[in-house]
């Protein structure tokens, strides 16, 4: 029985979530295992109305579950920055989700905005340290408010959270079947930070002689991802860093109505989530994309180890972006409502079974 709690959150969120919560139900069916689901309302509609971002005793609950399927936090009456910090990087950290695991990989069916570019050249994963850096909120201001201010934010790298996060990646490599793992960082201008990044890469990988190493600066990384995404096998990098490639990333497999990750804890709670935002003003109208979501089902699946329930998902989706029915990702130029994608979606996890 697995247990998953459920996060609608914000904007389009619940209608998301909705859709992938059918697939998922159609997953069990076929593949026969059981799971219950309960529902948080955590997000801004709640802080709105209480004041309240997590409650007290929230993460002690949330670590009950094996996993959690998240579908947006942030509303357009909340100042920025709040319900980032108190809800998702909240879980994120307070459930040591270290890693946020977010594959690149380009659909059959899916126009590629970059020309000449096809399902074969865009298939990679980005290991994005998820507890660290830049995100711990480390650093101040001194004189605020006077022509004399000063702001400082630091990344903070510990040898443990650099360490733990590149065996990930290497270990991914390896259990994927993938060949190449790249270190994304800037060593020539961040000498501290990826100094140490850069000497546990080079340890780690010595410790894995069945897969190539390489490494790029995060500058060059953006203009390959462009240029050539086909180098890209799994790549390796510091939250801010993973945080940035990531959006490109999801670019080039046709966008955000398609991109999915997973905020991984191996031996805790992790968190599935569309890497979207809740985009408030195609809310409840029907035109959001769920497939995002749904492949965030997908990925859950996976580290659930129902491997063939993802499998069929995955192929399910396949099937629908190549059946020239979907026009378009892009919200309300689908030419179809969210609830019809995830309708076929189901349909076609149930009939693929055979
Ligand atoms: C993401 C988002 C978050 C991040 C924001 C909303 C805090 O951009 O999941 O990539 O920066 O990690
Ligand atoms: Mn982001």
């Amino acid at each position: 029985m697995h247990r998953i709690a459920v996060i609608p959150g914000d904007g389009t969120g619940p209608e998301v979530v909705a859709e992938g919560l059918k697939v998922l139900e159609a997953a069990a069916g076929v593949c026969e295992f059981d799971y219950e689901t309960k529902i948080f309302d955590y997000g801004g509609r709640r802080y709105l109305a209480t004041g309240e971002t997590l409650p007290d005793g929230a993460l002690e609950e949330l670590k009950n579950y094996e996993a959690i399927l998240l579908g947006a936090i942030g509303h357009p009456k909340v100042r920025p920055g709040i319900l980032e910090r108190d809800i998702l990087l909240k879980l994120r950290f307070g459930l040591d989700q270290y890693i946020n695991l977010r594959p690149v990989k380009l659909y059959p069916g899916v126009e590629c905005p970059v020309r000449g570019k096809g399902p074969e050249d865009v298939d990679f994963v980005v290991v994005r340290e998820n507890t660290e850096g830049l995100y711990v909120g480390a650093g101040g201001f001194s004189r605020k408010g006077t022509p004399h201010e000063v702001a400082l934010q630091e990344s903070v790298n510990t040898r443990r959270g650099v360490e733990r996060c590149v065996r990930y990646a290497f270990e991914y490599a390896r259990k994927s079947g993938r060949k190449k793992v790249t270190l994304c960082g800037k060593t020539n201008v961040l000498t501290f930070a990826f100094d140490l990044w850069e000497r546990v890469f080079n340890e780690v990988s010595s410790e894995y002689p069945d897969i190539e190493s390489d490494y790029a600066h995060v500058d060059a990384i953006c203009m390959w991802f462009v240029k050539n995404p086909e180098w890209f096998d799994v790549i390796v990098t510091d939250n801010m860093f993973g945080d940035i490639i990531t959006d490109l990333g999801a670019m080039i497999q046709g966008g955000m109505g398609i991109a999915a990750g997973g905020n991984i804890n191996p031996e805790g709670t992790s968190m599935f989530e569309p890497i979207g935002g809740s985009a408030p003003k195609y809310t409840g109208k029907n035109v959001i994309n769920p497939l995002a979501a749904i492949s965030a089902v997908g990925l859950m699946l996976d580290f659930l180890e129902e491997d063939r329930a993802s499998k069929l998902i995955e192929e399910a989706i396949i099937r629908l972006l190549t059946s020239g029915k979907m026009k378009s990702l892009s919200a309300g130029k689908m030419g179809l409502g969210t609830r019809e994608v995830g309708d076929f979606v189901a349909r076609y996890v149930r009939e693929e079974k055979a």
